[in-house]
Parts: C-alpha cells; sequence; structure tokens
C-alpha cells in the first residue's frame, strides 16, 4: 500500500537508533491514552465513535447546500482543504462545494468571497479549537452576518460549530445563539485532527466518502503503530535524523500533480509547527514539478547543499493520450499514444536520477493509487513519523509556543486603534 525508496539517499543503518526509537514507540504506547498528552488522535477516530457518525451524517444532510463555507485556520483546515483539492475533480459526483475562509485577513479575499456567496445556496461550519483565533473569528463574523441577511432565522440551521469538546469563546457563543456543536477532542490539536470532525463533516458534504478515509486510518495502524525497526514510518523519522545530522536543514516535499499542493502544505505546517522549536527543527517546503522545475529547479540541482527531497508518487491511469501529426513540428510523434502519466512518471525518474548526480538526496514515497483509502494511509503515516522525528530530536511535537510570540505582538498593534 506505501513503498519507501531510500535508494538515492544516505546508507544508514536503521539498527544505530534502535534503543532510541523503540524507547519512544514504548513511551508514546504507554502515554497515548492519558488526556494531558495530546496523542488522542493515535486512537480516537473508529467506525462507531459516536461524535464522528454524528458529523459524517451532518456533512452529507449538507449536502443538500451549494456550498459550504469552512471557516478555519492552520490544523483546523488545512487537512481538509489538502483532501478536497485532490478529490474534488477526481469524484465522479462531486456533493457540496467547499469554500475556504478564515485563514487569512485579506480585506480582498473576504470581500470577493462574500460577494460571491450572495448568489449561492450556503452554510457554515466554523472551526476553531481554542475558539478564540483571530482570522477564523473575523471571518465568521462576516460571514454569519451575510447569512442571516439571506436566510433569516432559518441561517440558524446552516451554522455547525466544532469546537473543544468543553471550554473557549466560541462554544459559549454557540449555546448561547443555540447552533448545533460538533466537538474536537481535548488530547488532539489541532494538525493532528485529520480523522475527526474537523475534517470529516466537510469532506462528507463535498461527497467524498469518511468510512474509506477511516479505513485507510485503520489499515495504517497495523503497519505504523508496529514496535519496530521495519516500521517504515519509524525509517523515514531516521532517515531525517540522519539529514539532519549532515546539516540538511531543508527538506523539500515534492508532488508532480498540481491537485497535491495543499496536501504539501498540510505536510509543511504538520512538520514544521511540530518540530521547529528551541532552535531545531528540518524548514519544510514544497514543490510541484515539472511546474517548479522551471523555477527552482535550479537551486535544488546546484545551489547551495542544504537540503534534501522528499517525493510523493501515487500511479494513476487518466487515459489520456495525444495523437500523431502528419508534420512533426515539435519532434513528439515518438510518444504519440503513450499515455500521459507515464510521460510524468519519466519526468519524476529523469529528475530524480539528475538530483542523485548532482548529490541532492531524496527518498521516494509512493502510494499505489489515488483514493480517500490511501491518502488516510499516507497522511497517517506522516502523522506517526513526525512524532517520532520530534521525540528523536527531544522536541514536544504537540505544543506551539512560538506562534504566541506574534499573536501578542499583533494583539497589542490592534489593541492601540
Ligand atoms: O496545529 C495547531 O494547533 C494550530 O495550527 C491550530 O490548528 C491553529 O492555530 C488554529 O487554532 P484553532 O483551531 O484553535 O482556531
Amino acid at each position: 500500500m506505501l513503498k519507501i525508496d531510500f535508494k538515492d539517499f544516505y546508507d544508514f543503518d536503521k539498527n544505530k537508533y534502535e534503543e532510541n526509537v523503540l524507547e519512544i514507540h514504548d513511551k508514546v504506547e504507554t502515554l497515548k491514552d492519558q488526556t494531558d498528552q495530546f496523542l488522542g488522535w493515535m486512537e480516537y477516530t473508529t467506525k462507531s465513535n459516536n461524535e464522528i457518525a454524528k458529523a459524517i451524517q451532518i456533512g452529507i444532510e449538507f449536502q443538500k447546500y451549494e456550498t459550504l463555507v469552512v471557516v478555519g485556520i492552520g490544523g483546523s483546515f488545512l487537512g481538509t482543504k489538502s483532501f478536497y483539492e485532490i478529490f474534488k475533480d477526481r469524484l465522479s459526483k462531486p456533493k457540496t462545494k467547499l469554500i475556504f475562509l478564515g485563514n487569512n485577513i485579506s480585506g480582498h479575499y473576504l470581500k470577493s468571497i462574500l460577494k460571491k456567496l450572495e448568489n449561492q445556496d450556503f452554510a457554515v461550519n466554523i472551526i476553531s479549537k481554542s475558539g478564540g483565533t483571530l482570522e477564523p473569528a473575523i471571518a465568521f463574523r462576516l460571514v454569519k452576518n451575510l447569512l442571516y441577511k439571506k436566510y433569516g432565522i432559518e441561517a440558524k440551521d446552516r451554522i455547525i460549530v466544532t469546537t473543544d469538546s468543553s471550554k473557549g469563546n466560541l462554544r459559549k457563543m454557540a449555546i448561547d445563539e443555540g447552533y448545533q456543536i460538533l466537538t474536537i477532542p481535548e488530547n488532539i490539536g489541532g494538525r493532528y485532527s485529520l480523522f475527526t470532525t474537523v475534517s470529516l463533516l466537510p469532506l462528507s458534504a463535498a461527497g467524498i466518502d469518511a468510512y474509506e478515509i477511516i479505513e485507510g486510518f485503520i489499515a495504517a495502524k497495523k503497519l505504523f503503530d508496529k514496535r519496530s525497526l521495519d516500521n517504515p514510518a519509524y525509517k523515514y523519522a531516521i532517515a531525517r535524523r540522519i539529514a539532519y545530522q549532515k546539516d540538511k536543514s531543508i527538506e523539500i516535499f515534492t508532488a508532480y500533480d498540481p491537485s497535491f499542493s495543499d496536501y504539501l502544505e498540510w505536510l509543511k505546517q504538520l512538520f514544521g509547527e511540530s518540530e521547529g522549536k528551541e532552535g531545531k527543527g528540518i524548514y519544510p517546503m514544497s514543490v510541484i514539478n515539472t511546474r517548479d522545475l522551471h523555477s527552482l529547479g535550479q537551486l535544488i540541482q546546484e545551489g547551495k547543499k542544504d537540503h534534501f527531497e522528499t517525493i510523493i508518487w501515487a500511479e494513476e491511469n487518466n487515459e489520456i493520450v495525444f495523437e500523431q501529426l502528419d508534420i512533426d513540428f515539435d519532434g513528439l510523434n515518438d510518444l504519440a499514444g503513450i499515455d500521459i502519466d507515464v510521460i510524468n512518471k519519466k519526468a519524476m525518474e529523469g529528475t530524480r536520477i539528475a538530483h542523485k548526480n548532482g548529490d541532492i538526496k531524496n527518498i521516494l514515497i509512493e502510494i499505489e493509487n489515488i483514493t480517500p483509502f490511501s491518502l488516510a494511509y499516507l497522511s497517517y503515516f506522516f502523522m506517526k513519523a513526525c512524532t517520532m522525528s520530534c521525540y528523536l530530536l527531544k522536541i514536544n511535537p504537540f505544543n506551539q509556543p512560538g506562534v504566541e510570540e506574534y499573536k501578542k505582538e499583533i494583539k497589542k498593534l490592534l489593541d492601540n486603534l
């Protein structure tokens, strides 16, 4: 289901890390059920979880609306957006369109989305674990206002609030105003909330099979929760540790399909916010090829050698070919009749060889197809690998003390307005 290939990476002896990795594994297994440990994401998601079932059911009911506005930022929207962008044009029957709001404070962005919504039949899912984040709070005020203007009292049924199970201003407001509430468990942080109400409601509204996502998560646990150095998530974490020790301070996540762009954003948040602390961490960046071969390709190939690459590849068969021309003006007649996906794969392989020749180390992660199941499988792999990577660096993966700094400074300025 997932293959990981280290042939263009450093030769490394994973056994050197055995003691460390297994000790961390045991610690995680012991702590995962404790409410203050933020490891809840490992066990929370099951097919019989009532809160998840409720989220999926509401999502399916909301398919009656043309658009669902997902208001949230960071972990409260990136997982959803990453799956949505991958599947929205792959679904045989797409349902509700998702629009994402509350992930910036751009007046232009807000104004243009609100304008579009005037002519759409829409509902809103506001998602904030803390219930006090500036960007979604601003967007929610604006979109709620429009919703009430358009639908009057009926607007109330078009609002779903997804927030912490016991605290926060958003929760209080939802109770006061009588909105339906879905909960995010206390011991699951934003960027680890992919397999919770946070994304399963909007993805269900969009027609993406949430139960297939859950199946993928359950299958992934069988392999990536294994107490073994052959666990691919642990092998990848060890490889990242080795790259870091060799002064590779940048990891480039690479995909060869633009629909993966937001998935790479999700990965950047997962690794960046989890690992970048105490003066440590690998800087995650992303490229979509072959597009970025024509912009960043030069730097990656011949610039400062401070990076390594993690390529995500999935087999596809879109059955798209071009025909031979009488006059072979562009010299492409030899490729006529060959599937574009095959050509794309050769581009990936050729780039890998070029990078190898330029001493740019790479790791290839392959999934066999692009389905909600396989993407969930891949995502749990990364979540487990990220956790192990952080603990190998002696970093707490689940906090984000650094984000308080800019919040404080922004607040000071806003208080003076
Ligand atoms: O991973 C995290 O915890 C953060 O990125 C949060 O998801 C993000 O800051 C949004 O927070 P909230 O859901 O509380 O509005």
